[in-house]
């Protein structure tokens, strides 16, 4: 599929880095050895063609059913496109699915593993998603100079599950009430008149918004998946140092609120005023991990 994105970055890559910046349009005119509009740009993330070879259809034949965008069956996110060019873009923008990326955590491999709609992922299924995530890590995570000669202690994804299970033990309700999590996110009112708890009071969509704190603290700091719509492991360091940390997901409640795709129905809302208490729980939590000792459970709280 063509669209206005792929024109820029092909003329962009065309002209090259010398004349970015030069901010003149009229330099634009393709060249009539440019790709025409028919003919799209020769796809360059490996990890998008590993995802449209051998992902693409074991999500369409085991998840399409249910998960159709624009058409999802009962409280699901709907991250399988029927339009082959746009499987993969809506596959990666539900954070619902693919979390960090990491085998270790993304739910698209977790929530079937834990027992899903009586699905299982053949060995051949599980290798193929495997690659395809191992692979998008490393896509979005390049090394930003040498990296260390002596390799990785943990894997990406040992560090992202390790990483997640301290920090569940690091949050306590206290801090979650002193935040004002329950009022300030599930009692949250989107543009139209609706409270984030209206949908998403019990977990619905892959997101936890609820006025009730104890169920709410519950459930985001028991499931992976849960916690990292609010907290993600950020990886975008760890092939220069082999490190990782936890920071704030401001991006997929920017995302929903924005309507970014594939989130083009979802209500608006200032996600600025949402994350306000979500920041004010991350700074407490980040205090509390930063000193092991005054985490109130060690072994962590998660049970996925
Ligand atoms: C028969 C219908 C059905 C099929 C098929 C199905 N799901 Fe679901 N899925 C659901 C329902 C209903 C929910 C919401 C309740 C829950 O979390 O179980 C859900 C929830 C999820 C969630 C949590 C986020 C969300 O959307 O709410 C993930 C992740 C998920 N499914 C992944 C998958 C994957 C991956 C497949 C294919 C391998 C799949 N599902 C196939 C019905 C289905
Ligand atoms: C009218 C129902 C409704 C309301 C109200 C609502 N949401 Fe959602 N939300 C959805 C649906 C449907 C989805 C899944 C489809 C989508 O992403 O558009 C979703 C998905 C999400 C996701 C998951 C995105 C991802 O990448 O997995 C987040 C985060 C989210 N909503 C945040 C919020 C917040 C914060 C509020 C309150 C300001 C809110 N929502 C209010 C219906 C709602």
């Amino acid at each position: 599929m063509f669209n206005i994105k792929h024109l820029l970055l092909a003329t962009m890559a065309t002209l090259g880095a010398a004349t970015l910046g030069t901010g003149c349009v009229g330099e634009l005119e393709p060249m009539p050895s440019q790709p025409t509009p028919d003919d799209p740009p020769a796809e360059t993330n490996a990890a998008k063609v590993m995802f449209d070879d051998n992902v693409a259809s074991i999500m369409t034949a085991k998840c399409g059913s249910c998960h159709t965008a624009g058409r999802p069956a009962g409280n699901t996110t709907g991250f399988v496109a029927s339009i082959a060019a746009q499987q993969y873009d809506t596959m990666v923008g539900y954070v619902a699915v693919v979390g960090n990326f990491t085998a270790s955590t993304a739910p698209v491999l977790g929530k079937i593993a834990n027992g899903h709609q009586s699905i299982t992922y053949s060995t051949a299924e599980l290798g193929a998603i495997t690659a395809w995530l191992d692979k998008e890590v490393e896509v979005r995570n390049p090394a930003t100079s040498t990296p260390p000669t002596t390799p990785p202690v943990e894997t990406a994804s040992q560090i992202t599950k390790r990483l997640y299970k301290e920090w569940s033990g690091c949050m306590t309700k206290t801090d979650f009430d002193t935040a004002n999590m329950a009022q300030g996110v599930g009692g949250y009112q989107a543009t139209n008149n609706q409270e984030c708890d209206n949908c998403h009071a019990t977990g619905a969509e892959g997101f936890v918004a609820s006025r009730d704190g104890a169920f709410f603290f519950k459930i985001m700091s028991e499931h992976t998946a849960y916690m990292s719509q609010y907290f993600i492991v950020d990886l975008s360091t760890f092939a220069t140092d082999h490190k990782a940390s936890i920071i704030q997901n401001k991006t997929s409640i920017l995302g929903v609120s924005q309507r970014q795709a594939p989130h083009l129905e979802h209500p608006t809302f200032n996600a600025d005023n949402v994350s306000a208490p979500v920041t004010a729980f991350y700074t407490l939590t980040a205090a509390h991990a930063a000193n092991p000792a005054t985490c109130e459970v060690p072994a962590g709280r998660l049970l996925d």
